[in-house]
């Protein structure tokens, strides 16, 4: 018989009170699965906040990046994943993408020793490791700002991967010139050059999306994730992480009126009035929301019955090169 969500929920807890172990969630997680977390946050709070935990066990309820961080920084821990969930941006790159990337601009004229790289976290290991090989770094959508101001310093190119948006809304920040692989801009008139890859559930927001709002609701603030393009991102008066957007919009005012432009469970979750997903598609991230309350429980009595599923297994090498991509991350 198949169980209820509160028996899963019980069954849960006990096997929290049993093993070593802590249940991990990001903000884009299922209600459900959100609520029996102990640990919650964006990318990089999870990382450091689970580096931190001297539990066993990890069970980490979001995407295999994340779940791969977590196990990089601390290779001492056994990370599970509920669900071997992919994110599509994370994809969209590779280490051999990463290599034809370094070549296609070598052959327009910048030579590898000008090229720094830095990668979203939101990228597998073999690109963390094959930018931690390059001398480069990884960042996050809360401190790219910082990581890329300190990597300029340099006095090399950026190359960024893979979220084009996120490299082209930062380099608008900073008053630098970006371009895209591929677009027909020469590399070498870039200070930051970035790989064609985004995230399709932040390309949902469009620009008419804030016109409509803004029309609708005269005086609502618009808050959206650096994921969005960058028009998107111009036009905003909020930009920032999950974490980021959480505090500006919980510390607004009970009746300002807000429309955030990112995944719609964090956005639910957030205020009980006054708050609007930018979009008239629900943006749901499909590879975050395959994790169930049943697969948490299914992997806790897998570590139970000593046959942990999903077990994320990192190779000596990959390991060591992003392990320290992401320690020249935190460092900073
Ligand atoms: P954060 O680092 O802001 O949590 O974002 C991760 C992500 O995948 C956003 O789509
Ligand atoms: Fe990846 Fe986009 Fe999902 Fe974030 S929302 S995990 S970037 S696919």
């Amino acid at each position: 018989m198949e169980l209820t969500i509160e028996q899963l929920k019980e069954k849960i807890n006990e096997y929290k009170k049993k093993l070593s172990v802590k249940v991990v969630a990001h903000h884009y997680q299922r209600d459900e699965v959100f609520g029996i977390a102990d640990i919650t946050g964006d990318s990089l709070e999870l990382a450091i906040k689970t580096k931190e935990d001297d539990s066993e066990f990890v069970v980490f309820c979001g995407v295999g990046f994340m779940g791969q961080s977590v196990k990089i920084l601390s290779p001492n821990k056994r990370v599970v994943m509920p669900k071997a969930a992919c994110c599509a941006m994370a994809k969209m790159i590779d280490g051999m993408q990463f290599d034809a990337s370094i070549k296609a601009l070598n052959d327009s004229g910048v030579t590898s020793e000008n090229i720094l790289p830095i990668t979203y976290i939101n990228s597998n290991a073999d690109v963390k490791a094959k930018v931690g090989q390059m001398g480069g770094m990884v960042c996050t959508s809360s401190n790219a700002k910082k990581i890329i101001t300190t990597a300029l310093k340099e006095g090399k190119k950026i190359l960024f991967v893979p979220d084009r948006c996120l490299g082209q809304n930062i380099a608008n920040q900073m008053g630098l010139k970006s371009c895209v692989i591929g677009d027909g801009t020469n590399p070498a008139d870039a200070d930051i050059i970035c790989f064609n890859g985004f995230c399709s559930v932040h390309q949902l927001f469009t620009v008419d999306d804030i016109s409509f709002y803004r029309k609708k609701y005269p005086g609502i603030l618009i808050a959206v994730h650096p994921e969005c393009d960058p028009a998107i991102c111009d036009a905003a008066d909020f930009v920032g992480s999950t974490s980021q957007l959480i505090n500006f919009i919980t510390e607004l005012p009970q009746d300002q009126k807000v429309a955030v432009g990112t995944e719609f469970n964090m956005v639910n979750r957030l205020r009980p009035k006054n708050t609007y997903v930018l979009s008239s598609t629900k943006p749901e991230c499909p590879t975050m929301n395959e994790t169930t309350l049943k697969d948490v429980y299914d992997v806790l009595k897998s570590i139970d019955e000593g046959e942990p599923l999903n077990e994320i297994q990192i190779d000596a090498n990959t390991q060591k090169w992003a392990k320290i991509a992401l320690e020249r991350m935190l460092a900073l």
